[in-house]
């Protein structure tokens, strides 16, 4: 069976620690590499891509990185994001990925909270851009928790399982 890569951008470590719980769920030939480093997708028959919701959307680097995944690769996205689970901004986000990749294959996604800094959220807050977030980012300040981590695993294991076994 080919490589499965995890790959992620992450300024404050929250989708890191979503990236390092997915690359301990997998079995097989795995690697987990930040985004910035130059990665070739040849080897790689699945690769997870994972990113911090910013401004409402993907950050440049994880919509450079999406636009040059190869059409048919297989591929499953995750993010983590500030406001509420569920909220329209992270579901945007993840939809506006899926249309930078929109030639490779979606095995699935998975989104849960990420936190921000006091310091950031105020500063944040008194742009009018970024406040339909933050004021739901305050809640964030566990997360990932447990909890998210164990999610995590799941979804990894999910879409491992559907990779293997070929049903999609
Ligand atoms: C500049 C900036 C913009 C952000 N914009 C959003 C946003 O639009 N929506 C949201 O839910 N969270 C937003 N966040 C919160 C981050 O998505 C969240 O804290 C994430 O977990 C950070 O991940 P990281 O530690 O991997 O960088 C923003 C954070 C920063 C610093």
């Amino acid at each position: 069976m080919s490589k499965t890569l995890i790959t992620y951008f992450s300024q404050t470590g929250n989708t890191k620690a979503v990236a390092e719980a997915i690359f301990d769920a997998l079995e097989g030939d795995k690697d987990i590499k930040p985004m910035e480093e130059s990665l070739s997708l040849d080897e790689v028959g699945l690769v997870f891509i994972g990113f911090p919701v910013q401004s409402h959307s993907v950050p440049y680097k994880a919509d450079t990185f999406l636009r040059r995944v190869p059409a048919g690769k297989r591929i499953a996205l995750f993010c983590t994001h500030g406001s509420l689970p569920g909220h329209r901004l992270s579901r945007e986000a993840l939809e506006y990925a899926l249309v930078c990749a929109a030639k490779a294959k979606l095995l699935g996604t998975f989104a849960c909270r990420g936190k921000l800094s006091m310091k950031a959220l105020e500063f944040l807050s008194r742009s009018p851009e970024h406040q339909e977030w933050t004021d739901m980012a305050a809640s964030a300040a566990t997360h990932p928790d447990d909890k998210d981590l164990a999610e995590a695993t799941a979804f990894a294991r999910k879409i491992w399982t559907t990779h293997a076994h070929g049903a999609y």
